[in-house]
């Protein structure tokens, strides 16, 4: 099995696509999402981990939710401060594996497949620990991630390509480890201004791992939705909104 070797850190992908990274999410639509997010904050603290440019904490603070965050990227941390309303968010500058944050929240969150950097089973069982300590009794852990798919990344290494028009193409470099359940993803977009670099490295789990994790963590699954509207979850779910409480005895 072919590896990556770099210098890979939780701050790499925040901090080469920070510059763009508002221009790919800008057209999603996050409606659903906010309205969800203030419903289960019901009156009390949110801290949204991977907060990144402010996408979804922004558009949640206009809602009146009081909203941390904790993102190991400046970049990131940068956009979010420039932005109308950005500046107010408290941020740690941190890894979210391990919680620098005072107090306890009614939500913790983490969405758009953001739980999945961190690339080992260790980090993520740790975050679902330190997650558990800063939830208030009642609070609520969400996670928002694609479900993976069993074909969908290549054995080794893989290269699709797609134009975007008549001067661009898109090239991704992926390397998989079925062992480790990683996949190491270089995105290039060439076109006239050059050849533009986007690293990711993801540890998927499937969410009965994250059941398993949440256990561990001294939490329970509460609800699984396949999206933000809260579509019935099954077998052929491409992605899932998983809750999680404190276990009851
Ligand atoms: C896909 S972006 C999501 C940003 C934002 N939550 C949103 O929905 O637009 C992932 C964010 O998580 C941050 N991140 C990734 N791994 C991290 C880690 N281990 N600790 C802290 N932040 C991390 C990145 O810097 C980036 O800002």
């Amino acid at each position: 099995m072919d590896a990556i070797v770099n210098d890979y850190t939780s701050a790499t992908y925040g901090d080469r696509i920070a510059d763009v990274y508002d221009d790919i999410y800008r057209p999603t639509d996050v409606t659903d999402s906010i309205n969800t997010l203030a419903e289960l904050a019901s009156g009390g603290r949110a801290l949204e981990l991977g907060i990144g440019t402010g996408r979804i904490a922004i558009p949640l603070t206009v809602r009146g939710v009081e909203v941390h965050g904790i993102d190991a990227s400046e970049a990131m941390v940068a956009k979010l401060r420039s932005k109308d309303g950005g500046g107010q968010i408290p941020v740690s500058v941190g890894d979210f594996a391990n919680l620098d944050v005072e107090g306890t929240f009614s939500l913790i969150f983490v969405v758009a497949n953001t739980f999945f950097g961190l690339t080992s089973q260790e980090d993520q069982i740790m975050c679902f620990e330190t997650v558990a300590s800063h939830l208030d009794e009642r609070g609520i852990f969400l996670i928002e991630a694609f479900v993976p798919h069993v074909y969908g990344f290549a054995e080794g290494n893989n290269v699709t390509a797609r134009p975007l028009d008549l001067e661009s193409v898109k090239l991704d470099v992926t390397v998989h480890d079925r062992m480790d359940q990683i996949v190491d993803i270089r995105t290039m977009l060439l076109s006239n201004k050059g050849i533009e670099k986007y690293p990711v490295r993801l540890r998927y789990v499937w969410p009965s791992e994250m059941d398993l994790m949440a256990r561990l963590a001294g939490l329970q699954l509460l609800e699984r939705w396949a999206d933000w509207r809260r579509s019935p979850f099954n077998s052929g779910s491409r992605s899932h909104v998983s809750l999680y409480v404190k276990t009851t005895e």
